[in-house]
This record gives C-alpha cells, structure tokens and sequence, in this order.
C-alpha cells in the first residue's frame, strides 16, 4: 500500500541546489557545463555498476533493496517494540560504528531534543541510551541511571565478534544473572543470519529473540534494516515511512542522468571536487535535529571510500576527510577556516524548509538597533537566515558549496536522506573504481586489540607489536 498521497509525498521531495559550485557563481574557482559534460562517461558508468549489482549479497550491495523486502520483519519489529515500550523503562543499544551511528542519528533527528528527560506518559516510551563505546567511564555512568533489570538490551553487531560490543554484552550478561533476570527477557540479538558468536551465545542460553542483519548489507549501510528499524520503533517512530522515503528516494535516482538523478550529481559534484583538491568535505546540517545524520554519514563517507587500492589491484590512496559541523553553532567556531582558509573544502549544507516549531521573537529593546531589529521575525527566520547568509559568503569567497533540502524533518525525509547518502556514496565509490563495500582497515585495528589483550591465534602479531613497533624512550617527552 502506498504512504500517503502522492502529493504529500511530492512535497516532501529533497531537493539539491548546487548553484554554488557552478562558475556562473563561483567564476574560475567553479565548475563549467564543460566540466560536467566530460563527466558523463564516468557517470554513466558508475550508475551502470550501482544498476547491475543492486541487490547482491556477494558484493555487500543488499542494501538497495531494505525499502522494499522486510514487510514480514517490520510487522515483527512493530509487535516486539510495543511489547518493549510496555515492559522496560529504558532500552538500550549495544554496538558501534554501523551498529551504534545509525540509531543515533535517527533518534536525535525524529525525537524530541530532550526526548529522556521528557516524563514518562509524555515520552510514551522507554528511555534511550546507545553505548558506543568501551570507556569505562561511561559504562558505570549508564549504571548509575538504569536499573539492568528495568531494561531491554539491544545487542548489535553483525560479526559477535567486535571486542568493544562483546564487553559490553558480558559486563550486562554478568549483571542481569547477578540480579536473578533471566537474560533472555531482557534482551534481543541483532546479528548474522547464522554466522557468528552472537548466534553461539543465543543457542546456549536457549534461543534469544534475535533480529537478521542480512548477509549482503554492511555496518553502515545498516540503517534502514533491523539494525536501525528495531530502536526505530521502540522509539515510536514511523519506520514505514523512514522505509517508503528511501524508497521514494531510489526511484528519483532511477534515471542515468546526473541532471535528474540526485544522488548521481552530489556523487559528480564530490568526485570533482576531489579531483580538484578538495580533500575534506563538510557536512554542516542547519538543524540540531540532523547533527548526529554527520556523525553516520562521516563514517558512510569514510569508511567507504577511504581505500588504497582500485578494484583491478592498482595502489591507490583515495577518499575525502569527512567534517561534521552544525549550523548555525559552528559559525562562530569553523566558518572562519572555510571562508579564508586553503581551498581545499566542498561543503554540504542540509536545510530545512519548514521547522516543526517557529519561535517567534518578541519586540523588545527597541531604542537598541542592534538588538531591536530581531523582534517580529522568528527563530526559524533567523536561522534560515544565517544558513543563506553563510552560503553567501563562503560562494563570494570562490568557495564550492551546495544545499540539500528537507522540505521538513519527518520519517519520510530522513529515509531519502539516508538514501540519498548510501547511493552518492555507491556512485562515488565506483567512480573511484574501489571496493566501497569493505573496511580493511577498520579490520586492521581490530586484530592489533585481539593481539594486545591476549586473544588465541594472534600472538606473531602480539610479537611483532611488542618488537618493532615498540615505543622509543627517545620521542617520548615525559
Ligand atoms: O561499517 C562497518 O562495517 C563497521 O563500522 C562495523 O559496523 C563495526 O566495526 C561493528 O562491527 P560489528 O557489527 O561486526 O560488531
């Protein structure tokens, strides 16, 4: 069944305004009809590869097709999270990285600001914590605010094997058995179909309620599959509309047209900007409700396009520094380096169209002009403002820069959002010619924590770290 009617779903469109990266405003330091013309072939081709693999597991391209596959499991994921929004107070997500920043950011974005210090019959459900991290610091502050036998455990990680998720699952198993709960009450696996020591973990304790992160999706494209779907719901939020706009999304990038196709032009215009030196790229989104969509498109952009070989084994050392920023917050902090600073930035601004509050601005100090002019207007009206005003100066300064609307912030937006990232970052990835899909590198660190805290099987490397990898007394000022 459709979402909505079409003509809200139309006025709902995301829309991409990259005037300012054109020479009609940047002059030389823009890109001409030329430039982008000579970019067609790879264009094509990147759409070509994202259109032929859509869908296979193999290449970790499974991805494409969450919109449209998991009507049995969101039906499963909508049951679970009414059941834990009656029973626990608080629900809590264990996991990091692609299990960790996707909750994040969609709770911060669809939520109320302060939604956990809401009261409870406001709020409607659970308090919501995600623990993505080892600090032990952190740890023990979580204790002090929960009570573990109140509370629904949501273990994420699709390999069971991540030494930062794993702890955190045998501090909380060793507590809920400590305090007589049956584990299995509180909490719910989100892993490998079959693989992996979550799996294990489940069998032995009898069969854990447990939801499939499916074989061909990655850590961070994980967002619109139970990984994200099950907090999601618990916290109330429209998980069919995040599904039907990102939906809604693939089929505006259904045309092998940068001209119509969304996500291929921001795929064009980064590559470009790459190829011309701009090795960081910021995301600087002008609401507090997207700030942490930074956070999980920083490691989308990352990890994926961060590599040091081509697809043909070729070395190569590609990617873009991504930089989160926060409109209008970071105006006072980075703006300054962005105007004046090396030309080597393309920023991505994220506006909205209509907030869902306005705040008007009471007349007030009127004999001051300075303060003065403010009353009458609204604090939408003021950071609307700022986000144009901002744009204007870095585009007069020669400065690449261009804005993606949210018409507002609903689940429907979000979910084209989301998507909108993931294919930019399939197209781009594949212009490239590199594995998007893999993290070598992120691997790479987890071995080297294995090695240092004594896990079986990696000793040679333990060695190797303790020998020529040692630290020199000689550089170390103490
Ligand atoms: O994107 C990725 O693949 C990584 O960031 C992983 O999500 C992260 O390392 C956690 O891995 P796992 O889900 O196996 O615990």
């Amino acid at each position: 069944m459709a979402y909505k009617t079409k003509e809200w779903r139309d006025s709902m469109r995301l829309a991409v305004d990259y005037n300012n990266v054109t020479d009609k405003f940047l002059g030389e330091k823009g890109f001409s009809r030329k430039q982008f013309k000579e970019m067609k072939a790879k264009a094509d081709e990147a759409f070509r590869f994202v259109k032929e693999n859509r869908g296979k597991d193999e290449l970790f391209m499974g991805w494409t097709e969450l919109p449209y596959n998991q009507k049995d499991i969101v039906a499963d994921i909508l049951a679970t999270a009414r059941s834990v929004r009656s029973k626990f107070d608080n629900f809590v997500v264990l996991g990091i990285g692609g299990s960790a920043l996707g909750p994040i950011a969609i709770f911060q974005a669809l939520c109320h600001l302060h939604y956990n210090e809401l009261l409870k019959k406001v709020r409607k459900g659970p308090k919501f914590y995600v623990e993505d991290n080892v600090d032990p610091v952190r740890m023990k502050a979580l204790l002090d605010v929960i009570d573990p036998a109140k509370t629904c455990f949501n273990v994420i990680s699709k390999s069971g094997a991540t030494s930062e998720t794993m702890t955190q699952y045998l501090i909380i198993a060793d507590l809920l058995e400590k305090a007589g709960v049956d584990i299995k009450e509180n909490m719910i696996f989100t892993t490998d179909a079959a693989k992996g020591n979550l799996n294990k973990i489940s069998a032995k304790l009898g069969g854990i309620k447990s939801y499939v992160l499916p074989d061909g999706v990655g850590g961070r494209f994980s967002e619109l599959c139970p990984v994200g779907l099950l907090p999601a719901a618990v916290l109330g939020i429209d998980i069919n509309g995040m599904l039907a706009g990102a939906a809604y999304m693939d089929k505006l990038c259904s045309k092998n047209s940068m001209d119509e196709n969304p996500a291929l032009m921001c795929a064009v215009i980064q590559y470009m900007a790459m190829e011309s030196g701009k090795n960081i790229g910021v995301l600087m989104p002008y609401s507090d409700n997207l700030k942490y969509i930074s956070d999980w498109y920083a490691q989308l952009w990352a990890e994926s396009l961060g590599k040091n070989q081509t697809l043909d084994g070729k070395p190569c050392n590609v990617g873009q520094t991504p930089v989160k920023t926060l409109g209008v917050t970071d105006q006072h902090s980075q703006v300054q380096l962005y105007t004046e600073g090396p030309f080597d930035k393309i920023i991505t601004f994220l506006s909205v169209g209509s907030y869902a509050e306005k705040s008007p601005i009471p007349h007030g100090c009127e004999d001051i002009p300075d303060v003065g002019f403010l009353g009458g207007h609204t604090m939408e009206e003021l950071i609307q403002a700022e986000n144009k005003a901002t744009a204007f100066a870095l585009t007069k300064a020669g400065r690449l820069n261009y804005t993606i609307t949210l018409p507002e912030i609903n689940a429907f937006t979000i979910g084209q959002l989301l998507f909108l990232f993931e294919l930019q970052t399939a197209y781009t990835g594949a212009m490239l010619n590199i594995n998007t899909f893999n993290q070598p590198g992120v691997e790479a660190g987890k071995k080297a924590t294995f090695a240092l805290l004594g896990k079986a099987g990696y000793s040679a490397q333990k060695e190797e770290m303790d020998g020529a990898y040692a630290p020199d007394e000689k550089y170390i000022i103490k």
